[in-house]
């Protein structure tokens, strides 16, 4: 069975190389990709036997049914909640606050009488019940290890059959029959292998904490990307205390939801007007800056788009894109080269959605494009101006879903004017809609408002 092939992995994404090579082809990081001895990633880790077939028809599908966290935000990115037996891997920066928010997401479960234990391989269990007990009650079913032994930690879990399993963190845990360091690929595999299959065969939802480290021997969480069955990113907004959670991978859900935190003195808090916190910092008549509508999942938000264009001479421009579809930055620019006479070629475009949120949806298209011609001629949209509406290859301008949703949500927050697509429904009254057909006729629509000085 053994093998004593050497193969090179990368520990920041696992893939994998039958040769050194100093960059990963992959994920091209640098310098992350070694060497790893074969027979010890073919040691299988598996804590559950198999079982025998049964009948589809006697297996209860409720089992399935997710479990709510009981904190709004988390519970809206998951779906419902965590399903039991499933394994779910948050990912983040150091300091991000990945210990905060998995503890008070046990205490939660706890609270409503679930028993929950919490690894706590980075930090005492002293120092855990002292932030524990300063983020609210400490329910008594909720269990700290201080163990970083992977096998000691799947014999509790088996012991105890916990709804909620917390690994924080995965980097620091142990499989002794691993001959690697803690945090070393080898390691951070097998032990992940060895608690997801623990927890499932005790149908614990388990949650794997994982650092994102670029630098430094630390295997990084997105080894474990395809071992789970739901990844969670954690990071951080703009003002730095908001805090962003979303899926970016879930086998039982959606991937769209967005959670918006806020880092306080009481732990991590819903904000409660995410729109107005992401505007917050808008200074008004700003060339090459319009706000947009767009969806998180379902829920409406405004956003800040923010553009510059600056010519270049004697090279190609680049375009430097943060929080937007690139394609779809290079896509618009086309279109408004061949049907709006705008050309970007000789310059550098810079697009970036304030606040940090991330904009996935062509229904930002429009707003970009004007974005973009407002840059460009140095002329700022009003103030009160929402802009909304997918752009076709053609020039045309495409119907977006949830477009009342988001007239509501620009109304709420003192928007008086919204530039979308023909077919967009009616808004709240006083809210003023400018139609277009087209991109060009979009763009005849505004009116020129002020021109930027120097
Ligand atoms: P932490 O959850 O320890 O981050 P991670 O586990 O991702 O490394 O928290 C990070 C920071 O958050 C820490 O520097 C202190 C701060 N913090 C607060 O501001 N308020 C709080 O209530 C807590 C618990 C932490
Ligand atoms: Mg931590």
């Amino acid at each position: 069975m053994a093998k004593s092939r050497q193969v090179f992995v990368c520990r920041a994404c696992g893939a994998e190389f039958p040769s050194w090579t100093g960059r990963c082809q992959s994920c091209r990081e640098w310098a992350t990709v070694s060497e790893v001895a074969e027979t010890v990633r073919a040691v299988p880790a598996r804590a559950e036997a198999i079982s025998a077939a049964q009948p589809l028809a006697s297996v209860d599908p409720d089992l399935a049914m997710p479990t709510p966290v009981g904190i709004d935000e988390v519970d809206r990115v998951l779906g419902g909640g965590l399903t039991p037996g499933s394994s779910t891997l948050l990912a983040g920066e150091p300091g991000i606050g990945k210990s905060t928010l998995t503890l008070q997401m046990a205490s939660s479960m706890a609270s409503a009488g679930a028993t929950v234990v919490v690894v706590t391989g980075e930090e005492a269990p002293a120092q855990v019940a002292a932030r524990a007990a300063r983020l609210g009650v400490v329910p008594p079913t909720l269990f700290v290890i201080d163990d970083v032994s992977t096998e000691a930690v799947a014999a509790a879990v088996t012991e105890l059959r916990p709804q909620l399993l917390v690994v924080d963190s995965i980097q620091t845990m142990r499989l002794t029959t691993v001959d690697s360091p803690p945090g070393s690929v080898n390691q951070v595999k097998a032990s992940a292998a060895y608690l997801v299959a623990a927890a499932k065969a005790a149908s614990a939802s388990l949650l794997l904490v994982g650092h994102v480290t670029k630098e430094g021997s630390v295997a990084g969480p997105r080894l474990l990307e395809h071992m789970v069955d739901t990844v969670l990113a954690f990071d951080r907004g703009d003002p730095s205390e908001l805090r962003f959670l979303r899926a970016v991978k879930h086998r039982y859900g959606p991937t769209s939801e967005l959670g918006i935190f806020d880092m306080t003195a009481d732990g991590l808090m819903a904000v409660a007007d995410p729109s107005q916190r992401c505007l917050e910092d808008r200074r008004p008549a700003m060339p090459g800056s319009v706000v947009i509508p767009f969806l998180a999942g379902r829920r409406p938000l405004l956003a800040e788009l923010q553009t510059l264009v600056q010519p270049v001479h004697g090279r190609a421009g680049v375009a430097s894109v943060q929080g937007f579809d690139r394609s779809r930055v290079f896509m618009v620019a086309a279109v408004m080269a061949t049907h709006c006479g705008y050309g970007f070629s000789s310059a550098d475009l810079y697009v970036s959605v304030a606040g940090g949120a991330r904009v996935t949806e062509p229904a930002g298209d429009l707003g970009l494009a004007v974005a973009l011609a407002s840059a460009a001629d140095r002329l700022a949209v009003p103030a009160d101006l929402v802009v909304c509406g997918e752009v076709g290859l053609g020039g045309e301008l495409r119907s977006v879903p949830l477009l009342a949703d988001r007239f509501q949500e620009a109304f709420r927050l003192g928007f008086r004017r919204a530039l979308v697509p023909q077919s967009a429904p009616s808004g709240p009254t006083g809210l003023r809609l400018l139609k277009a057909g087209s991109l060009a006729e979009a763009l005849s629509l505004i009116p020129p408002h002020l021109r930027a000085t120097g």
